[in-house]
């Protein structure tokens, strides 16, 4: 009888991809996919550290199998940004998880299962973990195995090397890796054989793609050329590694959505430094103007975060006015959230907790009347 696994998927469109990575592995290992987390064998959490409250949802939600006795309880195997961020320590605070695989040692899951299936014994509580990964091999993405029927993301670099001082990706998911163009596009037309015409490529930051020459400009005019490829987008853009050839090059691809992905972060220079954003306020509004005279039409959308240490209301107004003044279709907010390890770490987390959900909902509000007056124009 074949193994049946669940797969629970947590944070960014990364983690949605990495887990039919993981499906794949498991498919062409033998094992079969259950949409139904109640017939499961073994049960995965793919997770996502990337604030305090990500972090809070996958434990309560791992709370749940505390009172199932061990023989009852299906294998539980605690996969991805958290894995890799509490490593060990997750057995200590959810001593039912059987493994833990951090994002970069995917490949190995199926072999950690067979272990605790052929090892796992009543008296015996085998623990596995693994963490210490640095590579994913290429085979990984070519599994064939999509959750959608229409649409694929394709991840075309791995990790991100940028550290913004208040951000935990480049500790969980390493540094910058750009797999090979011919790979990404091989996957691509593999996918169209399977009947996907639609694709979105990922990366922490695509613009920053560079392989034996092809840099992202030249990435997404190939991705265009692809016969039987209807439409194509990409995230994330960082507003440092844009230019006017990437904007030109957004324009000149037909089928690629007229849509950019620019997270600002803050509207302060002062706090920007801080960040480790490589960018002035000016710089990314000067941005916005040359992109959206290249690309006409062009919808914009950003990422803010509100609270980053020391902020002061004059470096709010400063972020409230940019969202004022650039008019984006859209905008995540969120309040800063301490992470393990980070540059801002070391800052005193000092705007308190009212004050940061008052910036939060004023510039929520403000976005949705933007959002909505441009919806009606
Ligand atoms: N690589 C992408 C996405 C990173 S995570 C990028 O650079 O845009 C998505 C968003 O989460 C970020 O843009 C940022 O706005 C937010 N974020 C990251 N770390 C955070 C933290 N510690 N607290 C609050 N928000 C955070
Ligand atoms: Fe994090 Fe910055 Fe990298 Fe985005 S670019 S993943 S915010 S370090
Ligand atoms: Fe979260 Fe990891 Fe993505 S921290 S946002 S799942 S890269």
């Amino acid at each position: 009888m074949k193994i049946n696994t669940y797969i629970y998927t947590f944070g960014c469109q990364m983690n949605v991809r990495d887990s039919e990575v993981i499906a794949g592995l498991l498919v062409n290992n033998g094992y079969q996919i259950t949409i139904n987390p109640d017939e499961a064998d073994v049960i995965l959490f793919n997770t996502c550290s990337v604030r305090q409250h990500a972090e809070d949802k996958v434990w309560s939600e791992l709370g749940r199998f505390k009172k199932k006795d061990k023989q009852n309880r299906p294998i539980i195997g605690l996969v991805g940004c958290m894995a890799q961020n509490y490593k060990e320590k997750v057995f200590t605070r959810a001593p039912y998880v059987d493994f833990i695989v951090g994002p970069n040692d995917l490949r190995k899951i199926p072999q950690i299962i067979d272990n605790l299936i052929n090892q796992r014994s009543p008296l015996t509580q085998l623990k596995i973990w693994q963490t210490n990964g640095t590579w994913r091999p290429e085979e990984i993405y070519h599994s064939g195995f999509y959750q959608d029927k229409e649409h694929a993301y394709v991840i075309i670099s791995e990790g991100c090397s940028n550290y913004c001082s208040y951000c935990i990706v480049p500790y969980v998911r390493g540094p910058l890796r750009n797999r090979n163009y011919k790979d990404i596009l091989r996957e691509i037309e593999e996918a169209i054989d399977k009947g996907i015409r639609k694709f979105t490529l990922l990366g922490q930051n695509v613009n920053a793609y560079e392989f034996d020459g092809i840099n992202f400009n030249k990435l997404i005019r190939l991705v265009n050329e692809i016969k039987g490829l209807e439409e194509f987008g990409f995230i994330t853009s960082h507003p440092k590694d844009a230019t006017e050839e990437f904007f030109k090059a957004i324009s000149d691809c037909q089928k690629l959505k007229q849509y950019l992905h620019l997270p600002v972060q803050s509207g302060s220079d002062r706090i920007l430094k801080l960040m480790n954003r490589g960018y002035t306020r000016g710089f990314y509004l000067s941005l916005v103007d040359r992109y959206r005279k290249i690309v006409k039409r062009g919808s914009l959308s950003t990422d803010i975060i509100v609270g980053f240490p020391s902020e002061t209301e004059e470096d709010f107004l400063d972020t409230y006015n940019l969202v004022k003044d650039v008019q984006f279709n859209n905008a995540f907010i969120f309040k800063y959230s301490v992470r393990p390890n980070t540059e801002a770490e070391k800052l005193p987390d000092n705007v308190d907790k009212k004050e940061k959900e008052r910036r939060h909902r004023l510039i929520l509000e403000l976005q949705k009347n933007i959002s909505k007056g441009l919806n009606e124009n």
